[in-house]
């Protein structure tokens, strides 16, 4: 299947990149651990499928996809961490803090996010273009309206938070690391014109995500998300799940998928990616 074949192709990018290193084992293990794993790789699909409607070959552009992941799968570890949502199991198995110890959980992420600023900085990019990615990943990733912020803003949530500010926790814990791949395709392609068009698109898709992540916290199946259910609850955060009851809180995942499908009507391969995250929900 294609999308097995994508991320095979990111998995041994990374493991080659790894190989290359002198690691200590220990850490070595976390990080193949924590990379090869059933995580979707939606990110760096997005990215690739993006790059196919472009017409590029998304096998030259591998290390923006690695990047990608490692950025996302360490904001996982940590997110998962005591001192965040305290979670014991992570894409079907146990989380890093359990399998290892938490000083390796943490220090595998902190290797993960800095090695993929070194991954992005090796490519053979127009250096113009390379500086433009990394200052993306910084901001998308960072405490300026991106990541971390949302991630600080989530820890502190309470359970008086209006929509409109739980939206604003979604865009930047969520849609700003989405908004990323889409914006390296950009950049990639020299589509940059676009970048305001395809932002706010990201954001939808991004909050369309965490409304589901929201969702199957409550009512998917452990077994099939591969992390537990109830997280939200556990941690009295206030979701999606808590402002509106199951029904309409398929509408509401269903209208913000229709308005996002009809937006990307264009881009055929980037459409269809999208279109999978409705399997999640059926
Ligand atoms: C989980 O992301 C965190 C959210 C922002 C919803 P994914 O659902 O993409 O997790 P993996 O990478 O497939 O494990
Ligand atoms: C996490 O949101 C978003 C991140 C930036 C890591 P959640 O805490 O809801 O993600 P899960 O449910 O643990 O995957
Ligand atoms: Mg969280
Ligand atoms: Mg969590
Ligand atoms: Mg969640």
């Amino acid at each position: 299947m294609e999308q097995n074949t994508h991320k095979k192709d990111v998995e041994t990018f990374f493991i080659d990149y790894l190989n290359n290193k002198e690691i200590n084992l220990e850490l070595k293990n976390a990080l193949e651990y924590s990379f090869i794993s059933d995580g979707k790789m939606f990110r760096s699909l997005l990215l690739f499928h993006l790059l196919e409607d472009f017409n590029l070959n998304y096998k030259d552009f591998l290390e923006f996809g690695c990047a990608i992941e490692m950025i996302h799968t360490y904001s996982l570890i940590h997110d998962d961490l005591p001192a965040m949502d305290d979670d014991d199991m992570r894409r079907g198995k146990a989380t890093v803090h359990k399998k290892f110890s938490e000083h390796i959980a943490i220090l595998t992420g902190d290797g993960l996010l800095t090695h993929a600023f070194e991954i992005v900085a090796q490519s053979e990019l127009e250096a113009n273009k390379k500086i433009e990615i990394i200052k993306l990943m910084t901001d998308c990733a960072g405490f300026n309206y991106g990541m971390i912020n949302g991630q600080v803003l989530d820890m502190e949530n309470n359970q008086n938070l209006t929509l409109e500010q739980l939206e604003n926790i979604h865009i930047q814990k969520t849609s700003r690391l989405i908004e990323l791949p889409i914006q390296i395709a950009l950049i990639l392609a020299g589509k940059e014109d676009y970048f305001k068009e395809m932002k706010t698109i990201a954001y939808k898709i991004g909050l369309l995500y965490q409304i589901q992540d929201d969702y199957l916290d409550k009512y998917g199946k452990s077994y099939e998300l591969g992390k537990p259910l109830n997280s939200d609850q556990k941690n009295n955060k206030f979701t999606y799940a808590s402002y509106l009851n199951q029904t309409d809180h398929l509408i509401k995942i269903s209208k913000l998928m229709d308005q996002i499908l009809i937006s990307t009507i264009d881009l055929p391969k980037f459409h269809n990616q999208i279109k999978k995250i409705d399997e999640r929900t059926k």
